[in-house]
């Protein structure tokens, strides 16, 4: 038994290469997939995530994983190539890995904007790029998360929106570079979602809270399995008429 329990099974035998399924959305997305009978690869750099996830999956799909920092590029390059050669091929490919920070002007600096992109679109570039000649022609999917901080001002958050506005960026243009193999590139921007990253993000001295709680959504925080849903939705055959999207999964915060 698993949460998922009556949810259609669209993913029987798919080979499915995660990042950040460690963690939150990443690992309510491997227990998403393999319960529509996905065999899931994880990615995450922890590892101690990645064994609890591996509990967590019920299957009937299966759970495998390898401990990668996404930003080392000689380490993502062996990871996809493990997990091609294990899996016996991709055919999707989410990268969910990322990480959050705030900036506030005065303070930004040089490294913040470089760790946040490293992260952010560095590694799910080098796996898009990786990934790529193992998806097959006409089914393989790529499901890139950016966030509503794209496109939605959120104070202090620069950056960091910055950097998943790359992401969408990227992602779009990707998609037409593909499109003609068939392959869909879809991005999923969450708005705010109950997991480790929200919960550890610290608001300056003297930021106006009122701000954001004129930011909050009509439908409240998502769990991390609202937001796995969307992204097996992107990734799904259900969604095969679907590319260079973005999804805006955030509760109606943007109205
Ligand atoms: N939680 C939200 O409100 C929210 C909103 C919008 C977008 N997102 C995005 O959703 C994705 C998942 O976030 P989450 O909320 O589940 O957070 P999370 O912190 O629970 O999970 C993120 C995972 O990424 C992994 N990770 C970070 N840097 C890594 C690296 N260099 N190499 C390998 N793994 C790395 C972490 O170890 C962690 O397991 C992120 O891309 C995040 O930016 C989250």
């Amino acid at each position: 038994m698993n949460r998922f329990d009556g949810a259609p099974s669209r993913f029987g035998n798919h080979k499915v290469l995660l990042t950040g399924a460690a963690s939150g959305i990443g690992r309510a997305t491997a227990i998403r997939l393999a319960a529509e009978g996905a065999h899931v690869f994880g990615v995450d750099r922890a590892e101690e995530g990645l064994k609890e996830t591996a509990a967590a999956v019920a299957g009937p799909g299966t759970f495998t994983f390898r401990t990668t920092d996404v930003t080392d590029e000689p380490a993502v390059i062996e990871t996809v190539r493990e997990a091609a050669a294990e899996l016996g091929g991709i055919d999707v490919l989410a990268n969910v890995a990322g990480m959050h920070r705030t900036t506030p002007i005065a303070t930004l600096s040089v490294e913040d904007l470089q760790e946040l992109f490293s992260v952010n679109l560095v590694g799910t570039a080098l796996f898009c790029r990786e990934a790529l000649p193992h998806l097959p022609d006409r089914s393989g999917v790529i499901v890139n998360v950016s966030s509503l901080s794209a496109t939605q001002g959120n104070p202090f958050m620069s950056a960091y929106a910055a950097s998943k506005a790359a992401v969408l960026g990227f992602s779009v243009t990707l998609a037409a570079e593909v499109s003609g193999r068939g392959i869909r590139v879809v991005t999923v921007s969450p708005g705010s979602t109950d997991t480790p990253l929200v919960r550890s993000v610290a608001f300056p001295e003297g930021a106006d809270a009122g701000y954001y709680a004129r930011l909050l959504a009509p439908l409240g925080v998502a769990t991390p399995e609202q937001i796995a849903g969307t992204i097996a939705y992107a990734a799904s055959a259900d969604a095969g008429y679907l590319t260079g999207a973005d999804i805006r999964v955030d509760g109606g915060a943007h109205m």
